[in-house]
């Protein structure tokens, strides 16, 4: 834990009057500072701190008067889309960005802009947040969008042109000999500052051809390269032969895309990785897969690796690390031990002495089933935790089906039936559906957890739902058109292009909504959950955008000479036997989870003990709601924080567009309010002339039936 002092209040308005920002505003900060004896006034880092608590040592909103929070400001980012934006807060600025990723800077008391950054590129990818460099003199505001890293001006959104090239940095750059613009790399969650440098990973694509997800820390001041740890060894590095020979010039991605934090004290770097491509048939990369799906601990000063854990070895049902890890102390044996903790998509924690990687909770390699697809080899065995018990269910069997109507649990049976459903690890039979119990969003998600350094309790929302997956055969002789569509697309939208519906979007009769160059865009610069696919061009583009319109690859429908071209691209090297056959959310006929509720929950674990403190329903589906069909807890995205003020701040769900404040002891619903747009964010608090502020990034896109828009909501007390 970091200890916010006096010094610490100390260094932040130093740091903030770094930022050039006019008199007036450093004048306010000062203020700031005087009434924030209790907490940093600030929310300085994505997560609100360098060790990811999301925690504020701020009272003035607590257990006692939350329930009086109102509509500070609203700022209507007059974008429509997605946004899952933790703004930083530092002195008055708030700095985050539209669902278009242009980075803005408003007036955190007012909400009001100050200054708008067009990166010029049209971006959709999510960006879940910024980092600010600073030695008290000068400061840089770091932003990601597509494919850029930006290195700005805080006080006025100019890109710093000393930086990279122009101000910016081409992530892509250094991780290919081809050509950087075929391929996609995305920063979706910020990079973490360590002295001088800049450390990020990037969002790869879940298919090939994805670039090697390496792990690499710029200069903040030219952005030269400062050292390199490669997530897939090459030749003599450690890890290297749980690889076949060529697979760190072959495969590419288990990378960071969810963000980092940092052990500053010790100088250690703490990166949570995901899994490698392809990522459900792994016959090219039989072996355990190192540094795939593994917490790594780094030196931040060189990069070299100082302790590893893999969670999931040799993955093949996209069981990524979701979440940034969160550092914290826990007490054992009366004794204080500095931690890292780690939440994951099936639904445990795992927790680790933070020098040494010692877990601090006995994990047990347990025994799972062998795959019978022909080509692949799963695991033998798995690591979990023996406390805390997981957050999420793990099983699903047909007393938990649906039982919301007759109809509605008939079908879910019906359907139940046809699936192999046995727990975690179940490897991916060949035209049979398999159980992913929580589903492929988990668990924990990207919003990460919340974890109140004074008491080692930690906040978890989770998803319960099920989902399916499944492979089928891949047959040969595919138009240019078809393969391209089944290799790169099928996993998510269907190989029906039916999609799965509330996850990703049916493409049938797409051309009626959509143009072509409409199309194309979505295709080259990716939107949402989708990664951009940059290199699908020209004739190939073509071929697809046929294929897309008419389900098949009618010959004839490109020229003869761009059709060869095409061809002979669109298949990869070798096409690998099996593919996936799309991620399906169970739901029932109706569009419900086809599993009883709860759907999401909330969770106070203590982490000193292992054993949690309350578990509670988090949301409601607003139309069951009125029918007496409460508290079934939604899928919820973005996370929890925490306040000395004893107060859990969260909203998440997608449906009910709520945000809510519970006692952080007992779980007790404290405040909520409607927001205009889904909070699928985590909120940030701070104060400024004596007033604490909550604020949320809503937006609308994980609803595609309830209110378009995107806004930054802020609340205090009247
Ligand atoms: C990792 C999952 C994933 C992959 C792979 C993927 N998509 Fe998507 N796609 C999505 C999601 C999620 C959306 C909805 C995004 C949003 O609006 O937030 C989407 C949206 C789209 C849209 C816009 C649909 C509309 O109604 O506006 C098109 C078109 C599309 N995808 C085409 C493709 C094509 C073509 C490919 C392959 C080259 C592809 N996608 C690969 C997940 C994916």
């Amino acid at each position: 834990m970091r200890k916010r002092t006096g010094w610490y209040v100390l260094a932040v308005l130093v740091a903030a009057s770094g930022l050039r920002l006019s008199q007036d505003r450093i004048v306010g900060l000062a203020a700031t500072a005087q009434v924030a004896k209790g907490g940093v006034p600030d929310w300085p880092t994505y997560g609100g701190g360098v060790a990811g608590q999301r925690y504020s040592g701020l009272t003035q909103i607590n257990a006692s008067n939350v329930k009086q929070l109102k509509v500070a400001w609203t700022f209507d980012a007059r974008e429509e889309g997605g946004l899952q934006t933790n703004p930083l807060i530092v002195g008055r600025m708030l700095y985050g960005y539209t669902p278009s990723q242009k980075v803005i800077a408003l007036d955190a008391a007012t909400g009001k802009e100050l200054w708008r950054f067009d990166p010029g590129s049209i971006g959709r990818q999510p960006t879940r947040g910024l980092s600010l460099w600073t030695d008290g003199k000068s400061s840089i505001l770091f932003a990601g969008a597509l494919t850029n890293l930006y290195a700005l001006d805080p006080a006025t959104g100019q890109p710093i042109l000393t930086f990279g090239d122009g101000g910016k940095i081409d992530l892509r750059k250094g991780l290919t000999e081809g050509n950087p613009s075929n391929e996609f790399a995305a920063l979706t969650s910020p990079g973490v500052i360590y002295k001088n440098m800049i450390m990020v990973g990037f969002r790869a694509p879940e298919a090939e051809p994805a670039l090697h997800g390496d792990i690499r820390a710029f200069d903040v001041h030219t952005g030269e390269l400062r050292w390199t740890f490669h997530t897939i060894p090459h030749p003599g590095e450690y890890g290297y032969e749980t690889w076949p020979k060529d697979a760190w010039k072959v495969t590419g991605a288990a990378n960071n895309w969810a963000g980092m934090v940092l052990d500053e004290k010790r100088g250690i770097l703490f990166a949570p990785t995901g899994s490698a491509v392809n990522d459900f048939y792994g016959y090219d990369r039989i072996g355990d897969d190192l540094f795939a799906n593994t917490l790594l601990a780094l030196d931040a000063n060189t990069g070299k690796r100082i302790w590893h854990f893999q969670a999931v070895h040799h993955d093949i049902w996209d069981r990524d690390f979701p979440s940034p890890p969160v550092l914290l102390t826990v007490h054992r044996d009366g004794k204080a031990v500095d931690a890292v903790a780690q939440t994951t998509k099936h639904g445990f924690v795992f927790l680790f002495e933070r020098s040494t990687g010692k877990p601090l909770f006995p994990i047990v390699e347990m025994p799972f089933p062998a795959s019978d697809v022909p080509g692949e080899k799963a695991a033998a065995t798995q690591p979990l935790p023996t406390l805390p018990a997981p957050y999420a269910r793990q099983m699903l069997t047909a007393d938990i089906l649906t039982t919301r109507t007759p109809e509605a649990h008939a079908w879910a049976l019906e359907q139940f039936k046809t699936f192999r459903s046995a727990g975690q690890f179940v490897p991916f039979s060949v035209d049979k559906q398999t159980v992913v119990f929580p589903g492929f969003d988990g668990g924990a998600e990207w919003g990460g957890p919340a974890v109140d350094p004074t008491s080692g309790v930690i906040y978890i929302n989770s998803n319960d739902l099920a989902w399916t997956g499944g492979l089928t055969e891949n047959k040969p002789g595919g138009g240019v058109g078809s393969t391209l569509y089944q290799s790169q697309c099928s996993a998510c939208h269907g190989a029906d292009r039916k999609g799965s519906p509330g996850a990703f979007p049916s493409l049938v009769d797409m051309d009626k909504r959509l143009s072509d160059t409409a199309i194309a865009e979505v295709v080259h610069t990716g939107r949402g959950r989708m990664p951009a696919f940059p290199g699908v061009a020209d004739a190939r583009l073509e071929a697809l955008l046929n294929y897309l319109k008419t389900g098949n690859d009618p010959a004839g429908s490109a020229n003869t000479s761009s059709k060869r071209e095409a061809e002979s691209e669109a298949a990869p090297a070798v096409m690998a036997k099996y593919r996936f056959t799309g991620y399906r959310k169970f739901l029932d006929t109706d569009g419900y989870p086809a599993v009883d509720p709860p759907w999401g929950t909330l969770n106070a674990i203590d982490l000193n003990t292992g054993k949690y403190l309350w578990t509670i329903p988090l949301g409601e589906y607003p139309e069951l709601s009125v029918k007496g069909i409460k508290d079934t807890g939604s899928e919820n995205y973005g996370g929890p924080i925490v306040t000395a003020g004893g107060v859990v701040i969260i909203s998440g769900t997608i449906y009910d567009r709520k945000i809510r404040a519970f006692d952080s002891r007992t779980g007790k619903l404290l405040w909520e309010s409607v927001l205009p747009y889904a909070g699928n964010a985590t909120p940030a608090t701070y104060m400024i002339d004596g007033k604490q502020y909550v604020v949320i990034a809503t937006s609308g896109a994980r609803d595609p039936k309830g209110p378009q828009g995107a806004a930054y909501v802020a609340f205090a007390l009247p």
